[in-house]
């Protein structure tokens, strides 16, 4: 038993008031240092209580410390504050009450555990039950080193990239103190308005489950309580992608039958993967707030799923219940909340301001409480918090950007690029070219090829896309650099913002002569390569558009260049799929390289000088215009499928998209035979094996992913997909060589759920494709047979 007279009394040295605000000072030549090895002395010859003793089970040791929890203990374990600078002042007297269960690290200043120590000396050494702190934050993709956006990273088609590169994050991230990610976000998204898609895999429920297991898997390891590793989060639970208008935190309309089979599945694979704590969402969800539903927090996710972790709200998600309509005040939100299965309130203060009282007259049952305060519990004993709760001060000198962060995240920007047109094979450009133009707002702007969340990228980290050609080129080429214009015209949309302050970015306005000289340089040159996309932070959270062309003057710069007449390749940095059909017209080339992160500059041009041949294939379509959002290739059959009289086209413009999903190029060529079964009848517990044969025409070694879709022709319990992706691999050829490419595809690989979420898998007619993307291929017909 840890008592605050002990602590009290250990401390004398320094005076009352000093030790009710700043008494520990962290470090390892600090007082600190050896009041704490005191502490830790006197606390061996002092008798544990059950919960103190590691050998026990953590079941065991959650029993015993919720039994000696006042109400008001308890309550403090559900609360998350926002951290500040001042945390260890403003929070010390609540701490010490135990009134504050976990901070939340919003800050993007702070490198290292020295405030987070301070924070949870006082709670474990000066609280009455030494309850250590969790200390959470938004480790998207990568910490200092910053990886590319996950939507970029799907692109890879290599889940294992995602377990690597969390990998690091957790690395990074766990030497700053950081307990816990909010991370993976797992929303589906089909709407590239809504500037989060840029943080999820896409819109193919199949493959994000697999990017959302690996991201797991990377961020807490085979043992979380490692401490190199950190507690996932999976976000935002649910239908948070569905947002009306691509318009972020607004409602979601989603049946239960497309909630299950679309919008789910990823969280499900997060959870079996075994990610500790989920994150109630913002959004209404078909008529009631994502953070107050206990059909999806309690009768899907404790119900069906046995979700053992603890939930979190959203930032004052649980607050916003009032805001919502549900819940006439902060006493009403609380308890929809909590009986809800939000176990954990982010920020708003409806837990610790009404919960006591409600519990005490009866309203909410303390059973609720005690097992939410069980469930945070339970992730903290895991964490190992209760036996190791201060991080080392001094991994965090030596833990950013090593090389093999750096490495990573060089091979993860190469492998997340897509080529989305190569006209006469215009790349990958000679190093020997004598003359290179590069024009574009974002050729020299580094600090935008962050994307947004980069928790705590430097901007001088960052390799800008000038950087990584300019490394390429020997002394016989002339590169020439020019903005060209402004990313953004000042005043229109929303304001650019620096990484590491958050403070507004004083644009440099287009020049008079900007565009004119831009002109000149490109006819001046052998090759032209443009730099151009939207802002950074009109993607990510409260991103959305509701246009998806370039920002500012860029399209009128594009359109001045094109007119030179000169081969334009376009390299294209984004958050989202953007609707950019005039330059899939006008341009030789177009490489989406999306936001690829501290690297992004030496792994872009790794492929445009053939350094890697890209291999990306696209996880979300990419519309030809607003107009046609939303559009994704997993839609269900409709009754009049485009081929009788009433097609259901639009009537102004292409019904097909720009790109559809799966697409990508690479620099060679590869030839896709017949699809082979080898029999057309499968069995219950057999297996479907489909044959191709894959050819190499080309004349350079490359990777192409080859994709299995299916689609069932009759289903019982709804309409089915008109594709579904079940497989892919991804094959390395080299000139001339061709491989047989065999699946083998299971019953179960056919199934879906009914909107009770049984899965069903019923005999009847499939068709299957191998193709190089989710609009290309003859269909093979197969039937499940009882
Ligand atoms: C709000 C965002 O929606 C969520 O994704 C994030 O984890 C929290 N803020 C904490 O920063």
């Amino acid at each position: 038993m840890r008592s605050v007279a002990f602590a009290a009394c250990l401390f004398c040295a320094t005076t009352a008031s000093a030790a009710d605000t700043n008494i520990y000072h962290a470090g390892p030549s600090s007082p600190l240092a050896s009041t704490r090895q005191a502490w830790i002395d006197l606390n061996k010859n002092e008798k544990k209580d059950a919960y103190e003793d590691p050998s026990r089970p953590v079941a065991k040791r959650v029993d015993d410390l919720l039994k000696r929890m006042t109400l008001d203990e308890k309550i403090g374990q559900l609360w998350q504050v926002n951290y500040d600078t001042n945390a260890d002042k403003t929070f010390a007297e609540k701490l010490k009450r135990g009134a504050i269960g976990s901070f939340l690290d919003s800050s993007a200043l702070i490198e290292n555990p020295v405030m987070r120590n301070k924070l949870q000396h006082i709670a474990v050494e000066q609280s009455r039950l030494g309850i250590p702190l969790i200390l959470g934050h938004d480790v998207i993709h990568g910490f200092r080193t910053v990886f590319p956006i996950p939507l970029a990273e799907a692109c890879a088609w290599e889940p294992v990239l995602f377990e690597r590169t969390q990998t690091i994050a957790a690395r990074e991230a766990a030497a700053a103190g950081i307990d816990w990610t909010f991370a993976p976000m797992v929303d589906l998204a089909r709407d590239p308005r809504w500037g989060r898609i840029a943080e999820g895999f896409g819109e193919d429920p199949w493959l994000g489950a697999l990017a959302a297991a690996a991201s797991v898997r990377g961020f807490q390891g085979t043992n979380v309580a490692d401490p190199d590793r950190v507690v996932a989060c999976l976000k935002h639970f649910a239908g948070y992608g569905a947002a009306e208008g691509g318009r972020d935190y607004n409602t979601t309309e989603i049946s239960e039958f497309t909630l299950r089979n679309f919008y789910l599945p990823q969280f499900k694979a997060g959870l079996d993967a075994g990610a500790l704590t989920v994150m109630s969402a913002f959004n209404d969800l078909s008529g009631m707030p994502a953070s107050g539903n206990r059909h999806t927090l309690t009768e899907i996710l404790r119900g069906e799923w046995h979700f053992p972790g603890y939930v979190i709200s959203d930032w004052a998600a649980v607050g916003e219940l009032v805001d919502h309509g549900v819940a006439a005040n902060d006493a009403d939100a609380a308890r929809l909340g909590l009986t809800s299965g939000v176990d954990m309130e982010m920020v708003s203060t409806t837990y610790p301001d009404t919960l006591a009282q409600q519990i005490k007259t009866g309203k909410i049952s303390e059973k609720v409480l005690d097992e939410a305060v069980r469930r945070v519990l339970t992730v903290k004993f895991e964490k190992g918090l209760f036996d190791h709760p201060y991080a080392d001060e001094t991994r965090c000198r030596t833990a950013f950007l090593r090389p093999d962060a750096i490495a990573l995240a060089r091979e993860a920007a190469a492998k997340s690029c897509v080529l989305l047109k190569n006209e006469n094979g215009v790349l990958p450009i000679s190093k020997e070219t004598k003359t290179i133009a590069l024009i574009g707002p974002f050729a020299e702007d580094a600090e935008e090829l962050a994307g947004p969340w980069s928790s705590r990228g430097h901007a001088d980290d960052i390799v800008s896309l000038a950087a990584g050609i300019r490394a390429k080129l020997s002394a016989v080429t002339q590169l020439t650099v020019v903005r060209g214009c402004s990313i953004i015209e000042r005043d229109s949309g929303k304001p650019r913002r620096h990484i590491a302050d958050s403070t507004k970015i004083t644009e440099r306005p287009t020049g008079a002569s900007e565009i004119a000289d831009a002109i000149a340089v490109a006819r001046a040159a052998d090759v032209v390569v443009m730099a151009l996309g939207e802002p950074r932070n009109w993607s990510g959270e409260d991103g959305s558009r509701s246009t998806l062309g370039l920002s500012g003057r860029q399209q009128e710069l594009f359109g001045a260049v094109a007119a030179t007449g000169k081969p334009v390749i376009v390299i294209l940095f984004s958050g989202r799929p953007l609707a950019v059909p005039e330059i899939q017209n006008k341009a030789a080339a177009i490489l989406e390289a999306w936001f690829p992160g501290v690297q992004g500059g030496n792994g872009v041009a790794d492929v445009l000088f053939g350094d890697v041949n890209p291999a990306g294939r696209l996880t979300t379509t990419f519309p030809n215009s607003v107009g046609q959002v939303p559009v994704y290739y997993n839609h269900f059959s409709t009754g009049r499928p485009g081929t009788g009289e009433y097609k259901g086209n639009y009537a102004d413009g292409p019904t097909a998209p720009l790109y559809p999903f799966g697409f990508g190029l690479t620099y060679t060529k590869f030839d896709y035979g017949k699809v082979r079964l080898d029999s057309p009848m499968v069995k219950p517990a057999g297996k479907l094996v489909a044959h191709l044969m894959l050819t190499n025409t080309g004349s350079r070694a490359g990777t192409e992913t080859v994709q299995l879709y299916i689609r069932a022709i009759a289903a019982s319990a709804g309409t089915r997909p008109v594709h579904e992706l079940k497989g892919f691999q991804k094959i390395l050829l080299q000139p001339g060589e061709s491989r047989d490419v065999t699946f083998n595809l299971s019953a179960d690989d056919l199934g879906y759920y009914d909107t009770r979420g049984n899965w069903l898998v019923e005999p009847g007619k499939y068709q299957l494709w191998l193709a190089k993307d989710s609009a290309s291929g003859q269909p093979a017909g197969f039937e499940l047979v009882k």
